[in-house]
């Protein structure tokens, strides 16, 4: 059945045609049959922006049969983390995107636009390669997740408001990885698997992840976000266990720096971030520092004694 879902929305309303051409078609018989239909050029739709999204794996991944489009190293989807499309309120959503650009990265040190924000999660999230800034994959995904601020507009105030647990608080204390692997064990890994590389949605990789990798091959890489032990806890907190998110600040951070602590792919030239060194994000997990904390600190805290150091430095 998953494989049926899976299949339909991939080719969307192509479907139609292949049923009349070939009738009743089993999956097995369809996915064959139409592979040609992915190398058509893609025409730069929201409705497709809200596909490349939602089935990154599949249409931007490894095993895309287009060598053109095999953008992505990961088989994660943007929804992986940013949940359904981003369409959703609450954390990592995406739906007020639009009024964050064009903003000062301190990140690249220069201004960005939302077409420059998508490119660093797949370089880092997707651990990929920059879209083609004239491609129909970015126009059609920007054109998408532009069209989220109507969206957003048009939601009640109940709608707005984001079903989650109150926002995670940092335990001054260093987390806990061993205390992680007992969480993880407890409560993550009935869906994203023992060794933590997911669950495959269908025999065949190429359609992705139902319960997606948390770490290995398949994963985002050092340099992604959710490589951050505050923005990962932050995100768990929030949001997992997918559908009942009930676990303490201090499980969310423990079981972040478990995640954080695994092997991953690495993104190279990551001392080159931040030219700017004191807007580094005090969890960046690797260095340079405009400190002198010890990169242990950065990548698994206490935070707050980094905190207080950059706070006593912005005050006169
Ligand atoms: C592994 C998790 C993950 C995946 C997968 C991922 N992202 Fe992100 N994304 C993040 C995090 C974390 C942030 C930063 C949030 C922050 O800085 O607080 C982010 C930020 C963004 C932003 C900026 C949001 C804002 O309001 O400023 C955009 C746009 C975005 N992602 C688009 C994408 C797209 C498009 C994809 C797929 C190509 C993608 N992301 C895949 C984790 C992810
Ligand atoms: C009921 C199944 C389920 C459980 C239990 C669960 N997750 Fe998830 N998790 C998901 C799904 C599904 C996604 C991707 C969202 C989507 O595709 O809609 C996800 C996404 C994630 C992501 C971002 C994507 C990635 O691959 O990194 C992280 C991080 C994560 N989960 C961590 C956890 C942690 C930590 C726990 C345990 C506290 C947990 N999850 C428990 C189903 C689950």
């Amino acid at each position: 059945m998953t494989v049926v879902i899976a299949a339909c929305c991939v080719v969307g309303v192509v479907v139609v045609g292949a049923t009349l051409r070939y009738g009743a078609v089993r999956p097995s018989a369809l996915a064959p049959a139409l592979t040609p239909t992915l190398s058509v050029p893609a025409i730069a739709t929201e409705e497709y922006g809200r596909r490349l999204i939602a089935q990154t794996a599949e249409l931007l991944g490894p095993d895309q049969p287009d060598a053109n489009l095999r953008y992505i190293d990961s088989r994660l989807n943007c929804g992986s983390c940013h949940l359904s499309t981003g369409n959703e309120p609450g954390t990592l959503t995406l739906l007020q995107v639009t009024e964050h650009y064009p903003r000062f990265s301190g990140r690249v040190g220069a201004m960005t636009d939302i077409e420059d924000r998508i490119n660093e999660c797949m370089q880092r999230s997707m651990n990929g390669t920059p879209l083609p800034m004239d491609s129909a994959e970015m126009i059609a995904m920007a054109a998408y997740l532009r069209s989220l601020g109507a969206q957003y507009e048009a939601m009640g105030a109940a709608q707005k408001a984001p079903m989650e647990p109150a926002a995670f608080n940092a335990p001054s204390r260093k987390a806990d990885v061993g205390a992680g692997r007992d969480v993880f064990a407890e409560k993550c890994s009935i869906c994203h698997g023992e060794d933590g590389a997911g669950l495959l949605a269908a025999e065949d990789r190429g359609k992705g992840y139902l319960f997606p990798p948390l770490w290995g091959p398949d994963s985002f890489n050092n340099g992604a976000g959710m490589h951050r032990v505050l923005t990962a806890a932050r995100f768990i907190k929030a949001r997992m266990p997918l559908g009942e998110a009930d676990l303490t600040d201090d499980q969310a951070f423990d079981v972040a720096a478990y995640i954080n602590d695994q092997p991953r792919p690495q993104m190279p030239n990551l001392e080159r971030d931040y030219p700017d060194l004191s807007l580094k994000r005090i969890d960046s997990p690797y260095g340079p520092f405009a400190d002198d904390f010890p990169i242990e600190q950065h990548r698994f805290g206490p935070f707050q004694p980094i905190e207080a150091y950059y706070e006593a430095l912005a005050t006169p």
